[in-house]
């Protein structure tokens, strides 16, 4: 009996035991499911910024090709802390041969935008992902529309429609580059990105979105203009000259605006992925909206080929995603 007793005794000792283990056991497991949990939840969190910290360090410090031409240091837009530097100013007026006014000049019509519009001054915002469209003709039937739409910003630029080519193109435009005389309405979301090659064009935006312009650039341009007065930016002259010098490497010639752009998303976000670029198979850069008029227009006054082989280049480099589809059969 005394045997039987103590058997039991020991039976729920050893069951008590178990359960103990058990119990710690369990706890422990809860500990670690808890711990578990709660990294994910940060993962979750932050997963957003972590990708975008993994995008932006893969930008310049492994890369010695684009360390050497990629400077984080400069500011793409007009404010009144960056303004252009003398020698960038020198470069910058040359460039149409029809400035002659001086550097005191620019200084007081830059003070009078800012006046006009404050908003210029708040520079560049960051972004995540970036579709940059520029006009080429390879742009039809690509279907690249959904795609382009699915970006948190969307840079166009200069006459680019997206009535009518919405398929192609999409139709979400978040920023659109122009000049007086590539100028078109917008609506009240977009920015107006002003890419000014001469003093003149920053006269013709302040006119253009208040009084009206009157006069002519080196051809008849808009006399008033559409668009969001707090929306408004310029490209700063000192961010086309390092445009040119730094990327382009060249000596004469001047960026277009497409390449303008493509330096631009690099600087404001971390995702750039690029459309509608490609000059057709007689070196033209004919338009995905138009026929082409003038079978010589070649590529203007800008280095079509540099331009196109340095955005292939930012591809190779993993910089950019470089949406291309084969140029269609005219
Ligand atoms: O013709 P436009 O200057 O409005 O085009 C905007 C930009 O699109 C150009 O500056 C150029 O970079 C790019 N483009 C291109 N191939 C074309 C047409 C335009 O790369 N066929």
């Amino acid at each position: 009996m005394s045997n039987d007793n103590s058997y039991l005794q020991d039976l729920v000792h050893l069951s008590s035991a178990r359960t103990e283990t058990r119990i710690k056991m369990n706890s422990k497991g809860v500990y670690v499911l808890a711990v578990l949990l709660m990294v994910t939840i940060t993962c979750v969190y932050f997963s957003d910024s972590l990708s975008k910290y993994i995008l932006y360090a893969s930008r310049a410090e492994d890369d010695h090709w684009f360390a050497q031409r990629f400077d984080k240091s400069v500011q793409p837009f007009l404010t009144e802390k960056n303004n252009v530097s003398k020698d960038a100013f020198d470069w910058w007026k040359q460039l149409q041969q029809l400035e002659k006014q001086s550097f005191d000049y620019y200084q007081r019509v830059v003070g009078s935008l800012l006046k006009t519009f404050p908003a210029i001054s708040k520079g560049a915002e960051r972004c995540r992902t970036c579709a940059v469209v520029g006009n080429s003709a390879n742009l039809k039937d690509s279907h690249y529309g959904q795609l382009i739409d699915s970006h948190d910003v969307v840079i166009r630029m200069n006459m680019g429609p997206i009535k009518g080519y919405k398929e192609d193109v999409g139709a979400k435009t978040t920023h659109r580059l122009m000049y007086p005389e590539s100028a078109t309405d917008l609506d009240n979301m977009t920015h107006l990105v002003l890419t000014p090659f001469k003093i003149m064009d920053m006269v013709w935006l302040q006119k253009a979105l208040t009084t009206g312009f009157q006069g002519k650039t080196y051809e008849p341009v808009r006399s008033t203009i559409q668009a969001n007065k707090n929306l408004v930016r310029v490209l700063n002259p000192g961010f086309i000259a390092y445009v040119h010098q730094t990327w382009l490497r060249k000596q004469r010639g001047y960026p277009s605006a497409g390449i303008l752009a493509v330096i631009l998303a690099l600087h404001m976000c971390e995702e750039v992925h690029v459309f509608g670029y490609g000059a057709d198979n007689n070196g033209n850069w004919s338009h995905y909206w138009e026929k082409l008029k003038n079978p010589k227009l070649g590529t203007g006054l800008h280095y079509g080929n540099e331009e196109y082989d340095l955005i292939q280049m930012l591809a190779q480099h993993k910089k950019i995603n470089f949406f291309k589809k084969p140029f269609p059969k005219s």
